[in-house]
């Protein structure tokens, strides 16, 4: 269960510029050659995907995700000892000396201590986690008690409050076909829905989901919403190829051209600002019961509380 949250209020059509206006402004690569076969991965459709795990969905090389989390994180908290996991070599060059990182695949058993950490935290596991449920047992199994799982998770689902968007609009049936495909390949994209429910059976305590709309593009009249939409908007022209090309190509056999062919119109429709569409970005977190109640951190993402029930 989760309260809604506010409604975001549209910039009128006299603040901006029709319906396109942002959509030149994305180009630039912050992918990186690394050395190594690994460091190199797959190539497929011209795209380098994570070269060993369980044919993961993976796209490497988005390395904005990375230092806007992890190593932030060690910075924050000097005294703690912050290991980061990834499958794939995305990890930033330079890192605080209280981090590291270690290339792992997270659904295999973990070689780590049992009841040795204080948080363990995993965002944006996108196509990438078939079994949800063992993962968080597995994070449960190795939290110490009083320890916290925070789980965050972009939910694909567009959504609209105002029918501003036709359901047949680029990105309402990009949003369709992803979760659809998702769900084919056994890496549900709406797998975030049920987090809250997963850890509550697992044996966390105090298990507390939020909620944030996140806009698609910057339609919103306040400041910091259309900021954020900005982002989403640069986000999903950028990424969207990535993503699509070996989620299509695997779910439905869509060749390469019939999958370019499908985002002209997802792209076009990205950028029309008169198109009110939001993703929800959902974190939840619970506690493990026994020992002394650590302080949860600060995460300055979280607003517009809601609890699961
Ligand atoms: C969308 S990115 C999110 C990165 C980062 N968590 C963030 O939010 O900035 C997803 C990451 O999950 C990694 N990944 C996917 N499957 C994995 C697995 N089985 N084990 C470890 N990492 C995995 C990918 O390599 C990719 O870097």
């Amino acid at each position: 269960m989760h309260d809604e949250e506010e409604h975001i209020e549209a910039e009128s059509s006299d603040g901006f510029d029709g319906d396109s206006a942002y959509a030149g402004s994305t180009s630039g690569s912050l992918t990186e050659t690394l050395a190594s076969a690994i460091a190199r991965g797959v190539e497929e459709h011209g795209r380098t995907y994570a070269a060993y795990g369980n044919e993961g969905m993976s796209q490497v090389g988005i390395r904005v995700w990375y230092t806007n989390g992890i190593d932030r994180m060690a910075d924050a908290y000097p005294s703690a000892e912050v290991l980061g996991l990834d499958i794939a070599p995305v990890q930033p060059q330079w890192v605080p000396p209280n981090c590291r990182f270690e290339i792992d695949d997270i659904e295999m058993p973990w070689t780590l201590d049992a009841d040795s950490f204080d948080f363990i935290h995993a965002r944006d596991l996108l196509l990438s986690v078939r079994d949800w449920p063992k993962l968080i047992q597995q994070s449960y199994d190795h939290i110490k008690p009083g320890g916290y799982l925070e789980l965050q998770c972009v939910w694909p689902k567009l959504k609209c409050d105002d029918g501003s968007a036709p359901r047949e609009s680029g990105l309402m049936e990009f949003s369709r076909n992803a979760l659809d495909a998702s769900q084919v390949l056994g890496v549900p994209l709406s797998a975030c829905v049920d987090y809250a429910e997963w850890m509550t059976a697992t044996g966390f305590e105090d298990v507390t989901e939020k909620r944030m709309k996140m806009p698609s593009s910057p339609w919103p009249k306040d400041k910091r919403m259309k900021l954020i939409g900005a982002f989403e908007m640069h986000n999903l022209l950028r990424g969207i190829s990535g993503m699509s090309l070996r989620m299509f190509n695997k779910a439905y056999g869509w060749s390469q051209e019939q999958i370019e062919l499908f985002l002209v119109k997802v792209r076009q429709d990205i950028a029309h600002l008169k198109y009110h569409t939001y993703f929800e970005f959902v974190i939840v977190h619970g506690r493990k019961p026994g020992g002394p109640t650590t302080d949860l951190p600060d995460a300055p993402l979280l607003q517009t509380p809601t609890t699961h029930n």
